[in-house]
């Protein structure tokens, strides 16, 4: 077992939280909530919060939002998000949508997106966010699932939407569209803000729903992870502690509003801690995003371990071309932060990047590298306060120090979600003897660092996105030529993993790298373009159980000539 040899000690000596023992030892979520206006009163919610406090208190003027994508160059106010998300808050209302109700936004990552997510919130709708590169059937589960009454989106990613497939979407709000079928459930975003802008919220008791963002399990369809209004108080925390953000910095998270990195650390953390976000269009690219740094100033900067390893393989000369001085510290989450990472993010920008650990189910941040302490290079750091991290063995007891097992977290924490929509089963098949269970293996060490092993399922981790498996094989079948699939995550220097596809041909189809070519293109077609398997071997038959079902621990043991532990359900 690896273990923790490396620390870089240089810390950022001002950061919030310097003394973490005491931190913990003293640590009340009361205390954190007693800083919110709701604090003694069941009634609250998170845009008043994150956007309208800021107004009240006398920031209305100060810029919340930088945005750029090639054509537009904007910036946004907190008054200006307010008045906008306003107006869109009352076009949803003229639509009858209610508290409760789910609105979808399906857009490219532009300032409307953050509109329409903060307009749904802030009546007490429940927001889903939805990946811009997500395709038909992606999209139709999702909207199915949720039961969704509006979903917002562009002309372009409309043919994407199976309206007839879904009876209970009343209506699709069309951004950038000069007009709108109404035959088709259609209206357009000029006529949803023809509205009043006086601010306005609906207060909603802190268990209500916020969010919903979807994500993969091994099995089944895609699951809707509930997140509450009370999540707020997580979020917060995390920007204070795990991210150290400042209302002076100037904040760039990359990641897409469609993954919850985007949404809980991308706009709910910083705007909590008055901090103004950077959003930036268009896809990656090692100049622009270098340029973008530099344009903005930007001072944190959170984005993922495959996009460093991409800027790492673009080379020095193109980063020393910019100004990046501004950086005061780097974050990172999704997957594993290799020490080389780091090391290359000393060379690069002289300051560390700082790894936090958790996933979409947790809300926020739940075990980091935080920017006072030393980093132990390539272990995820210590808890949050007020979290109670450990590892379980298989019946749910804590183990030793440096014994590897499941790593758990105490419910519930607030931004812990708070069901599994229209799933109460697969909520409850996350717990386990009173812990709840994530789903990684890894260990603790004596200094109460924790370190990452791996997935006991198999859910697929590529470019820091989250893929099942059973999705990527449900499609590969409906393909003519397949017949039967097997999906797995194989590891990749770049993108940590990529998917691998095993399948058996159907009679009359014969391999070739043209039908591989088509299968690939199939997937990113119907599913999503980071699903598409980069590699698909075909077999005469795949390992299954007695019962039928494919084997893919088998699969991936005989990929990493690993052995392939108990086969004993296997069928021949
Ligand atoms: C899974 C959750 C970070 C939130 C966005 C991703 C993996 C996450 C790390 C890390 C190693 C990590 C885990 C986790 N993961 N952060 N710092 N080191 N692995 O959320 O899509 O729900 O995925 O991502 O396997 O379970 P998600």
């Amino acid at each position: 077992m690896k273990k923790s040899t490396e620390v870089i000690t240089r810390t950022i000596e001002d950061a919030n939280m310097q003394q973490y023992d005491e931190a913990v030892s003293n640590f009340q979520w009361e205390t954190v909530e007693k800083g919110f206006s709701w604090y003694g009163q069941e009634k609250c919610n998170i845009v008043y919060e994150a956007i309208d406090r800021k107004c009240e208190e006398g920031h209305a003027g100060e810029i919340a939002l930088y945005f750029c994508d090639g054509t537009r160059d904007e910036q946004y106010t907190y008054e200006k998000l307010q008045k906008l998300s306003c107006r869109f808050a009352r076009g949803l209302q003229n639509l009858n949508v209610e508290k409760g109700d789910r609105v979808f936004i399906f857009l490219p990552r532009t300032p409307e997106y953050y509109v329409a997510l903060l307009g749904a919130i802030r009546i007490g709708a429940i927001g889903g966010p939805l990946f811009e590169a997500f395709m038909e059937k992606a999209v139709k589960d999702r909207l199915e699932d949720s039961d969704a009454k509006v979903v917002v989106t562009t002309k372009e990613l409309l043919s994407r939407i199976p309206l007839h497939e879904l009876p209970e979407l009343k209506h699709v709000i069309l951004v950038g569209a000069d007009e709108a079928d109404p035959g088709k459930r259609q209206v357009t975003y000029q006529e949803i803000m023809r509205q009043d802008d006086s601010p306005f919220v609906e207060l909603v008791s802190k268990d209500d729903g916020m969010m919903i963002h979807y994500t993969s399990g091994s099995t089944g369809k895609p699951k809707g992870v509930l997140l509450s209004h009370y999540a707020m108080v997580h979020m917060y925390l995390s920007g204070k502690y795990a991210y150290d953000l400042r209302p002076d910095d100037i904040y760039w998270c990359v990641a897409d509003p469609g993954w919850i990195t985007g949404t809980s650390a991308g706009m709910w953390a910083p705007w909590l801690n008055s901090t103004p976000v950077v959003m930036r269009g268009g896809r990656f690219n090692p100049e622009e995003w270098y340029a973008t740094i530099q344009k903005y100033k930007v001072t944190v900067w959170f984005s993922a371990p495959t996009a460093f390893r991409m800027l790492m393989a673009s080379g020095a000369e193109i980063s020393k071309s910019y100004d990046l001085s501004s950086l005061r510290h780097i974050l990172s989450a999704g997957e594993p932060l290799n020490p080389e990472i780091i090391k290359w993010g000393v060379d690069t920008f002289d300051i560390p990047i700082y790894d936090n650990w958790w996933m979409t189910e947790t809300g926020s941040t739940i075990v980091a590298n935080f920017p006072a302490l030393p980093i132990k290079l390539g272990s995820m750091g210590k808890p949050l306060p007020g979290i109670h991290v450990d590892i379980v063995d298989h019946i749910g007891q804590p183990m030793e120090p440096n014994e590897l097992g499941n790593l758990a977290i105490k419910p519930k924490w607030p931004g812990m979600m708070r069901m599994i929509w229209n799933n109460p089963k697969k909520y409850n098949d996350y717990f386990l003897n009173g812990w709840y269970i994530s789903g990684d293996s890894a260990y603790k060490d004596e200094d109460g660092y924790f370190w990452f092993e791996g997935r006991i399922d198999d859910v697929i981790n590529t470019m820091g996105e989250r893929v099942g498996p059973f999705e990527v094989e449900s499609k590969l079948v409906e393909h003519p030529a397949v017949a039967e699939a097997g999906v797995i995550g194989v590891p990749d220097p770049i993108r940590g993993e990529v998917v691998k596809a095993y399948i058996t041909l159907r009679q009359g189809f014969k391999e070739s790298d043209e039908l591989k070519e088509d299968i690939m293109n199939f997937i990113r077609e119907k599913l999503a373009a980071h699903a598409r398997p980069r590699i698909i071997e075909v077999r005469d038959k795949l390992p299954k159980t007695r019962s039928g079902k494919i084997m893919r621990r088998v699969l991936k043991a005989r990929e990493l000539n690993m052995p392939t532990g108990d086969v004993s359900t296997i069928d021949d």
